[in-house]
């Protein structure tokens, strides 16, 4: 059956924004989907507290693709503040919806920040517990936090 996709996932899976490696990244997380085993690898270039680049790279599907394209934009040139509160919702929102079985791949875009803003911070010797689904909060998403832990 195909999938009723926005015009703007079928253009950032066409043509996804931010896809690679940085090299001499400040923090760098990876994190597995526990509902598909896809893997999503964030890499950030923070400089005074602003994220002045970032890349990422996936085994994962469409929606994982555009996801991650587009949280990438949202958080580029902004402080880590801002990446730290980016929500799995926004970024759909952002992309004018998902059809809802593929909601949950776009918890694999934030949560793969975090998990790099998390490495971020442990580099920085500050203590932190970010690298949490936000959608937990309001009842577990389904993301196995366990598969987080290096
Ligand atoms: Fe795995 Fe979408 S099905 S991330």
């Amino acid at each position: 059956m195909a999938m009723d996709y926005s015009e703007k996932v079928m253009e950032h899976f066409a043509h996804p924004h931010n896809v690679g490696v940085i090299e001499d990244a400040d923090g760098v997380g990876e994190v597995g989907n526990a509902k598909c085993g896809d893997i999503m690898k964030m890499y950030l270039k923070i400089k005074d507290g602003i994220i002045e680049d970032v890349k990422f790279q996936t085994f994962g599907c469409a929606s994982a693709i555009a996801t991650s394209s587009m949280a990438t934009d949202l958080i580029k040139g902004k402080p880590v503040e801002d990446a730290l509160k980016l929500t799995n919702q926004a970024v759909v929102e952002a992309l004018d919806g998902l059809p809802a079985v593929k909601v949950h791949c776009s918890v694999l875009a934030e949560q793969a920040i975090k998990a790099a803003l998390a490495d971020y911070y442990k580099r920085q010797g500050i203590e932190n517990d970010i690298s949490k689904c936000a959608d937990c909060e309001n009842g577990c998403c389904g993301h196995d936090h366990g598969a987080e832990e290096a």
